[in-house]
């Protein structure tokens, strides 16, 4: 990687989606003291609302923002069937990338993201923020200093509600590439594979039972292996409020990071005490994620997670979808009704 920032220079960055989480990242961005800002978005509405938060330089194209700018880096935070056309054509520019997820589609349009940033002259992350919250840096922490003993098992839980932002392609199966295992799943998933390792095994059902074309799942149960680890993961999008839940059980204590919103808590269980809540660092995970960033583009960090681990995201839900639609497959066995 030959194109690490010097501290001096000013890093400019452009964010190619300017929707919910597009304007998240301006945000954090903003917070992390960039004021060289650029975003492109084909909806005016979408460009309105960024240039009156942010007043940043807008464009409906984004090859223009790309021609135009002398930019550093990208966030690609469109639908997902868009990211790897926009992740490939900035990692040809030279430019970082921050893709958010789930990186691509098919594992053959992540193994192309894969190549092409292991020959990229900047560094390319994927947006898997819930790596950056704190209460979860800190569980994994404890769980690799050996406070909670061997895991055995692992929990995680995203609750939320479609009718608090209403984006259409998300229940678009060609642009979204399934239901809410594709949405909130890729973190499920990806905090299994940063917390515990690598899937092994998965199995799963949804509310369709098997999927039918043209349709997604709102619902989602599913248990990944890794190693003598079995974890479960539960997923829906019909039921407001955003919450969730982070748990790992080991021989010798267990932790939980329970989120309520954007706020979240870290109460732990060991050696034979009672729950207790720790006190962990308050700062947003998205916040968190663009310094992390913004540091590996000064050369002072590598990616935390890498187009690598958005394949193994991706190769994890196709494989549950590739279950869920064999009906000769694992999940129908045992089913009597
Ligand atoms: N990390 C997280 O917690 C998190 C949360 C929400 C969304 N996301 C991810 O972020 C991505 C965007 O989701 P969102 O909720 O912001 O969606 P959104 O619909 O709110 O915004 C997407 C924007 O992209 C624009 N767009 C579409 N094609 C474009 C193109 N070719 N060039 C420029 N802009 C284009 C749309 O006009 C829209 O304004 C998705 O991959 C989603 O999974 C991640």
């Amino acid at each position: 990687m030959g194109a690490d920032v010097s501290h001096r220079d000013a890093l400019r960055v452009g964010v190619i989606g300017l929707g919910t989480i597009g304007r998240t990242h301006l945000a954090a961005l903003r917070q992390a003291g960039i004021a060289e800002l650029a975003g492109a978005d084909p909806s005016p509405l979408a460009r309105e609302a960024a240039r009156r938060s942010f007043g940043i330089a807008d464009y409906s194209d984004y090859r223009r923002m790309l021609d135009d700018e002398r930019l550093t880096a990208v966030v690609v935070a469109t639908p997902p069937r868009t990211h790897r056309e926009l992740a490939l054509l900035a990692i040809e520019r030279g430019l970082g990338v921050l893709c958010e997820k789930p990186l691509a589609l098919t594992v053959e349009e992540c193994e192309d993201l894969v190549a092409a940033a292991q020959q990229a002259q900047r560094p390319f992350a994927v947006g898997f923020c819930h790596r950056f919250q704190p209460q979860v840096q800190s569980m994994r922490a404890m769980l690799l200093r050996g406070d909670l003993g061997a895991p055995i098992l692992f929990h995680a839980a995203f609750v939320h509600g479609l009718t608090e932002t209403d984006r259409s392609w998300l229940k678009d199966p060609a642009q979204a590439g399934g239901g809410v295992l594709v949405d909130s799943g890729s973190h499920a998933i990806d905090l299994f594979r940063y917390i515990i390792g690598e899937v092994h095994d998965v199995r799963g059902l949804t509310d369709l039972g098997f999927l039918d074309p043209g349709t997604v799942e709102n619902s989602c149960v599913a248990v990944l292996r890794s190693g003598a680890v079995v974890g479960g993961i539960e997923l829906s999008w019909r039921a407001p409020p955003w919450e969730g839940c982070v748990e790992v059980v080991g021989d010798g204590g267990r932790a939980r990071v329970d989120y309520d919103g954007q706020s979240a808590q870290l109460h732990v269980r060991a050696q034979g005490a009672g729950w207790q809540q720790i006190p962990t660092d308050t700062t947003d995970r998205f916040a968190a994620q663009v310094a992390h960033f913004l540091a590996c583009l000064r050369g002072d960090a590598a990616p935390l997670a890498t187009a690598a681990d958005g394949l193994e995201a991706t190769r994890t839900w196709l494989r549950l979808y590739a279950q869920l639609d064999d009906p000769a497959g694992p999940a129908e066995e045992g089913n009597a009704s």
